[in-house]
C-alpha cells in the first residue's frame, strides 16, 4: 500500500520506529481516549514485526484541512467486498468473531491502543482468519482522512468509553460532529451500530443518531430483529460486557441505517 497524502500512514516502516512514531499519544489530540500501558510481549512484538506491516497502517493525522487520499481498500484486501469500520475494537474480541462469521465481509479495525491491536493480530494469525485489517489511530482523523464519503457498509463502536462526569461529556466519541461524519461516511443502506452499558451515554448516543442530519435526518433507527441489514448486527459477549453485566448494568443495543 502506498502512503496516503494528507495522512501519514505506514504500514511498511520497521516496528522500532514505527513505535518510535506512533506511540507517543501526544501527537494524537488528547480526546476520548484513555492513555494506557501498552507495552507488548516478547510473543506479540514478534507477531508484530511480521504481520503489521502487512496488516495494519499507523496514522498520524496531518494539520485539519489537509486532504488526503482515502486509503485503497480493493488492494489491502486483495478484493472488492462490503467494508466495516470498528472503532475503539480493545483487544478485538469482537472484531474476531464477526469477522469469522461473515467471511465475505472485510472488516477494518481501528484502535489506539497498540497492546489490543497486538492480541488481535494473535488471534487472526492463530484463527487464520482474511477478512481483517488494523488500523493504530484516532477513529476521527480515520473517517476524515482515509475513508471516502458514501464508502461504508457498517460502523461499529461497540461500548466506547462512557465519560461518565459531566465535565468529561465532551470527551465521549459518539458526538454530533463525529456521528456526521459517519453518517457521511456510510453508504445509503449502510449501518451504524453502538452499544453501550452506560445509561447516560445511551441516552446521549440515542439523541445524537436521531439528529444527525439536523432538518434532513441521514439515519433511520432500526430496532435489532426487524429489519434485514446488509452487516450482522449480532455480537459476542465480551469480557468487557461480562463485568458490566456483573456489576449490574444492562447493554443498550443502538443502530441505524444511512437513508
Ligand atoms: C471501553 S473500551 C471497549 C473496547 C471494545 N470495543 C470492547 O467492547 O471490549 C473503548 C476502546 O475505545 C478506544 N478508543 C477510544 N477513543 C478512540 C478513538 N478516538 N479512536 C480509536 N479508538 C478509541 C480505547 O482505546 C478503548 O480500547
Amino acid at each position: 500500500m502506498h502512503a496516503q497524502p494528507g495522512v501519514r500512514a505506514r504500514p511498511h516502516t520497521p516496528v522500532a520506529e514505527q513505535a518510535e512514531q506512533a506511540a507517543p499519544n501526544r501527537r494524537l489530540p488528547a480526546s476520548t481516549f484513555r492513555s494506557r500501558h501498552s507495552a507488548l510481549s516478547e510473543l506479540q512484538r514478534d507477531t508484530w514485526e511480521r504481520l503489521w506491516p502487512k496488516l495494519g497502517v499507523s496514522v498520524i493525522p496531518e494539520p485539519a484541512g489537509s486532504s488526503g487520499e482515502p486509503l485503497d481498500t480493493e488492494a489491502w484486501f486483495g478484493r472488492r467486498a462490503p467494508l466495516v469500520l470498528e472503532i475503539g475494537c480493545g483487544n478485538g474480541a469482537s472484531t474476531l468473531a464477526m469477522a469469522q462469521d461473515e467471511p465475505d465481509i472485510d472488516v477494518i479495525a481501528v484502535e489506539i491502543y497498540r497492546r489490543g491491536l497486538a492480541q488481535l493480530l494473535s488471534a487472526i494469525e492463530r484463527e487464520q482468519v482474511g477478512n481483517i485489517r488494523l488500523i493504530r489511530g484516532n477513529g476521527i482523523d480515520v473517517l476524515e482522512q482515509l475513508i471516502a464519503p458514501d464508502s461504508l457498509t457498517g460502523v461499529r463502536v461497540f461500548f466506547p468509553d462512557p465519560w461518565p462526569k459531566a465535565r468529561h461529556h465532551k470527551r465521549r466519541f459518539l458526538q454530533p460532529a463525529t456521528v456526521d461524519l459517519i453518517a457521511d461516511r456510510l453508504l445509503p443502506g449502510g449501518v451504524l451500530h453502538a452499544a453501550t452499558d452506560h445509561p447516560g451515554y445511551a441516552e446521549h448516543i440515542a439523541a445524537v443518531g436521531d439528529e444527525a442530519g439536523g432538518a434532513d435526518p441521514r439515519l433511520v433507527r432500526v430496532e435489532p430483529g426487524t429489519e434485514s441489514l446488509p452487516i450482522s448486527v449480532v455480537r459476542p459477549t465480551t469480557k468487557y460486557e461480562t463485568k458490566a453485566q456483573e456489576a449490574g448494568n444492562d447493554v443498550t443495543e443502538l443502530i441505524w441505517k444511512r437513508r
